[in-house]
């Protein structure tokens, strides 16, 4: 039987439990996917938790993960485009860690040959909610532009993209990550008391846009540093949203299997680098999310799922 991740209550990564499983049958429009590498993205831990019990309630037993990459192993009625033995990354919500996972057709695309599985694991993720943050300020060439969080999962991808637009990028990061920054174009500055000093330290002409990846009161410094509200972007602070008028593209904004391989093919190419952190078998899925809790890291943590 093929083997996933189940929790039966909400709590610590200690309800995670690697469990047999029924083998899936893929539906009409559906795939049945051999999952080769899953994500991990701290979101899931608020769901694993109940934090988001109101918004999205768990049915236990629940899966957990969502972005994932793999090689297709059966087709549902009326599915055209794939065949069996395709390499594809997709999404496929609360589902993906897990030996075998169903996506929807429409929720899956090819991966590219020169991918790696981890970093094709998190296309459809942080590649995408990267994608929408960026979108959503519009950076034109010679601007500036500051990323928090730039060596997390969505922020260093956003500063990639950012940069690949044209801009000027400046990355909120500790000191350990200065480097790894540094190597991708990524102007790197603490994060903490007195960003706002030393970001105008840095630049002082000023910043045009503003991405928050972590909601450590990075909106308050960026409206303090006149960056018009309409270019700030958070994923991680709903109150400056509300409070401010700021933008909270995400995920959702980008959920396109035909960008996903937009992505894919840029980070294929060379063009775009997803940063893994560390990898994980799936029986060590309990300390893969204990990792992705520290909120410290250089990139994506992923679980291996088969070699
Ligand atoms: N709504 C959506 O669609 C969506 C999708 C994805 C993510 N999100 C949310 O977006 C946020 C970012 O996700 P992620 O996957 O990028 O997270 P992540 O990978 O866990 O972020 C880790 C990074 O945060 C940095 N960090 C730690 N403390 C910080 C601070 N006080 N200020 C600024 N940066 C700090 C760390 O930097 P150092 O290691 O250098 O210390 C680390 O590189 C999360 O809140 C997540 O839930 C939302």
């Amino acid at each position: 039987m093929p083997r996933a991740v189940r929790f039966r209550r909400y709590g610590g990564p200690e309800v995670l439990e690697v469990v047999d499983v029924e083998r899936p049958s893929p539906a009409e429009s559906e795939v049945l996917v051999e999952v080769v590498a899953a994500a991990l993205n701290p979101g899931e831990i608020g769901i694993r938790e109940g934090v988001f019990d109101k918004l999205w309630p768990a049915r236990f037993p629940e899966g957990q993960g969502n972005d994932f990459a793999g090689v297709v192993a059966g087709l549902g009625p009326g599915v055209s485009g794939f065949t069996v033995g395709d390499e594809v990354l997709g999404f496929a919500p609360r589902a993906a860690q897990a030996e075998l996972v169903i996506a929807g057709a429409d929720a899956l695309v090819a991966k590219p040959a020169g991918l790696d599985w981890e970093q094709a694991a998190c296309v459809a993720g942080v590649g995408a909610t990267a994608w929408a943050t960026v979108e959503a300020v519009e950076p034109r060439p010679g601007e500036t532009v500051v990323v928090s969080a730039a060596a997390g999962g969505v922020g260093i991808i956003a500063a990639q993209l950012a940069r690949l637009r044209g801009a000027r990028v400046i990355g909120t990061a500790g000191e350990g990550n200065f480097a790894l920054l540094r190597t991708l174009g990524i102007e790197p500055v603490r994060y903490g008391p007195g960003l706002g000093e030393r970001i105008t330290a840095l630049a002082p002409d000023g910043v045009d846009a503003y991405l928050d990846n972590f909601g450590d009161h990075d909106v308050e410094v960026a409206l303090a540093l006149g960056v018009r509200p309409h270019r700030i972007n958070t994923i991680a602070d709903g109150d400056a949203v509300r409070d401010h008028g700021v933008r909270n593209r995400a995920q959702e904004d980008a959920a396109s299997p035909s960008l996903w391989g937009r992505l894919a093919d840029l980070a294929a190419l060379g063009q775009l680098t997803i940063p893994i952190a560390a990898s994980y078998e799936l029986a060590r899925v309990q300390q893969a999310y204990r990792d992705v809790a520290s909120r410290h890291g250089s990139g994506k943590r992923v679980l291996r799922i088969r070699p």
